[in-house]
């Protein structure tokens, strides 16, 4: 199973319930602040694009719903709202006819991508009583991790470090990643990235998976730490024994033994998660980005909404090391990581994001991790603002 790049002008193909909006008669009061986020949390940074993606040519996105052009001024990446405030057309398809500017194709209104502000208008000479008086919206940016950075928000922007796990700023590293644009809510996938659940029955058929045991199940917790929420194994189980039924385990005779229970032991752990002092393997924090330790690298993964009914899937890899065995990493991540876990294991989420049909839904225990997510929601996330479309113009 893959899961292929989409064009985020396409349609999203229509799938029941997969927008989890709250339908007439369903008491959704329990999690007001979470469900009425359909389009993300607004006043945060969000990863969106690789910076060697932008290159002269202006670059369309869609974040929490608003359509977004990026261009590249010299080494710095802008971002304005694509719309043409003349007569609608999206800047994302128009020239840059000159230097730190992009001109709409309809009828050439020229805009300084720095500020958003009319600087020319082609079609209508030099003195054209407009110029100044109109601009487009810019969007506060910036480039860390090899992505570019968009603030979606209201607010005036904070550091962008605040949004940004510690350790990726504090240590060297080498990291790989890829993103897909995916079907279903971004909440689905948030849930799903945070399910305890889900990976040791949809995941043991994984090819990621094909010479590591998982367990069959465990007895967890959550517990908050700093922005983070971290799914805590009490019990972990590798056989159940069903009477009548028989034994579920995944359990191999060619897999390898198990992971230690918690990502800061065992050999050859690196220092640098050694050090976060990590209770568990499993992490989320706001505004969506999961973070998933192993012994000697980590895996985040970030669910930017594109609307209410798509997410923009951004994975990195991380190793944190330099020298040869940061680029023996790197090779390993082009060779096969990107591939086996970027590729085929997270398509299998992807797979469940996409045909989910919930609510309603009866949750089990190990949905706690669910419920742990959507109360840290409910007690730390801004209420979300109504969409508001950025203005057209002044
Ligand atoms: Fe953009 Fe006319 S619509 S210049």
């Amino acid at each position: 199973m893959t899961v292929q790049p989409k064009d985020e002008s396409a349609p999203s193909r229509p799938t029941a319930g997969r927008a989890n909006r709250p339908q007439p008669g369903q008491d959704w009061s329990q999690w007001p602040t979470y469900d009425a986020a359909a389009l993300g949390f607004r006043n945060y940074w969000y990863p969106v694009v690789w910076e060697r993606e932008i290159g002269d040519k202006p670059h369309a996105v869609t974040l929490l719903g608003e359509k977004i052009v990026l261009v590249r001024k010299g080494d710095v990446v802008h971002a304005l709202h694509d719309r043409c405030p003349h007569r609608g057309v999206p800047l994302s398809l128009g020239r840059r006819e000159f230097p730190g500017t992009v001109s709409c194709p309809y009828h050439g209104w020229t805009f300084d991508v720095t500020n958003g502000k009319l600087a020319a208008v082609l079609t209508d000479g030099p003195e054209s009583p407009i110029c100044g008086r109109v601009s487009v919206k810019t969007y506060p940016t910036a480039q860390r991790l090899g992505l570019v950075w968009v603030f979606v928000g209201d607010d005036q922007p904070h550091p962008i470090e605040q949004d940004i796990p510690a350790e990726l700023l504090d240590n060297d590293h080498v990291l790989g990643g890829k993103y897909d644009i995916r079907e279903g809510n971004w909440r689905f996938a948030a849930e799903n990235g945070f399910d305890e659940g889900h990976a040791k029955y949809l995941h043991n058929t994984a090819l990621w998976r094909l010479f590591k045991v998982m367990p069959a199940w465990n007895k967890t917790r959550v517990e908050e730490h700093g922005p983070w929420l971290i799914r805590v194994q009490d019990e972990v189980h590798w056989d159940a024994h069903f009477p009548g039924l028989g034994t579920f385990t995944n359990k191999r005779w060619w897999k390898r033994m198990p992971l230690p229970d918690a990502p800061g032991k065992g050999k050859n752990v690196n220092p640098v998660i050694a050090g976060l002092n990590l209770p568990g393997f499993v992490s989320i924090r706001l505004p969506g980005l999961l973070r998933v330790a192993y012994p000697d690298f980590i895996h985040y993964e970030w669910y930017v909404p594109v609307d209410a009914d798509r997410v923009r899937y951004v994975q990195i890899m991380v190793r944190f090391e330099d020298g040869p065995k940061g680029l023996l990493f790197k090779a390993k991540y082009l060779a096969a990581i990107r591939w086996l876990f970027h590729g085929q294991f997270t398509a299998q989420d992807a797979w469940m994001v996409d045909v989910m049909d919930a609510p309603p839904e009866k949750l089990y225990r190990p949905d706690l991790s669910i419920t742990g997510w959507r109360r840290m929601i409910e007690k730390a996330a801004p209420t979300p603002q109504p969409h508001k479309a950025p203005p057209n113009g002044c």
